[in-house]
């Protein structure tokens, strides 16, 4: 969290020490449409501290004890609103920072749960996958789903901002439940290779599936089911690496 601290959006919270608060200018939000559309939505939370304190209250935020599947680092719709209309029974909480893409994702998950109704729920959380651990409480979640980070460069100044730490890996192994998964695809295979390393080190996560070219290796890949990154990979033609680990 180093560089939250001199960010000068971050305000000091009682109890969650700094929390994010961004001041919108009247300028920004008429250039950026979607700034005003996310502040009605109901679906998109982006007060941190309403956010946080939800944290082990998400089935009475739902109303139901159906379990919840977490996406991190969502970017647009096609995965998210799929995937909502193809499983019945379930929350779903997803990550995203850009006003945009939270709101085109919100959008089109409304249209497609109208065709395909169901008893599914969902919450978009403007918040950092770097909070996980004061947004969830123990044991909350069961898939977390991590499609194509941004692997950042090889340096060390660089690599601070991967995803995949030593942390995140505990902190995410403790928030979900027993017997539950954790799905990574990614098309940069040093940074997957480095992740398995990590994983290895932490020794909590079981590895279930492992392959480096998922869609010709095995039987999960669906044309339907993937992300927007995905489909520029698939049309250059890079493999894309896949794990599914277990609790
Ligand atoms: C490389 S895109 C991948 C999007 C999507 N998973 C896909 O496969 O098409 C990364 C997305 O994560 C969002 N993002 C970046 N940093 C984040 C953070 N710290 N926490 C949550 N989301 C973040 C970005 O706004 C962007 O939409």
């Amino acid at each position: 969290m180093d560089n939250q601290k001199t960010n000068g959006f971050m305000k000091k919270s009682e109890k969650y020490w700094l929390i994010f608060e961004e001041k919108i200018s009247e300028k920004r939000r008429q250039t950026n449409p979607y700034i005003d559309k996310v502040l009605k939505s109901e679906n998109i939370l982006i007060n941190e501290e309403k956010i946080f304190e939800t944290a082990g209250n998400w089935d009475k935020y739902f109303w139901n004890k159906n379990g919840i599947y977490l996406e991190i680092w969502t970017g647009l719709w096609n995965f998210f609103s799929n995937e909502i209309a193809r499983i019945e029974n379930k929350n779903f909480i997803w990550l995203e920072l850009k006003y945009k893409r939270l709101f085109m994702t919100e959008k089109k998950t409304l249209e497609k749960l109208q065709t395909f109704w169901n008893s599914n729920k969902f919450v978009l959380l403007k918040t950092k996958w770097q909070n996980i651990d004061k947004f969830l409480s123990d044991e909350e979640i069961e898939k977390t789903y991590v499609f194509f980070p941004d692997p950042w460069g090889n340096k060390e100044s660089q690599k601070k901002h991967r995803l995949f730490s030593e942390k995140f890996i505990k902190d995410l192994y403790a928030k979900t439940k027993n017997g539950w998964k954790l799905i990574f695809k990614t098309d940069h295979k040093e940074y997957f290779d480095t992740t398995l390393d990590l994983f290895e080190k932490v020794w909590l996560w079981k590895i279930i599936l492992k392959s480096y070219d998922y869609e010709n290796e095995t039987d999960k890949f669906n044309i339907k089911e993937i992300t927007e990154f995905e489909a520029i990979f698939r049309e250059d033609r890079i493999k894309v690496n896949y794990v599914e680990f277990e609790k």
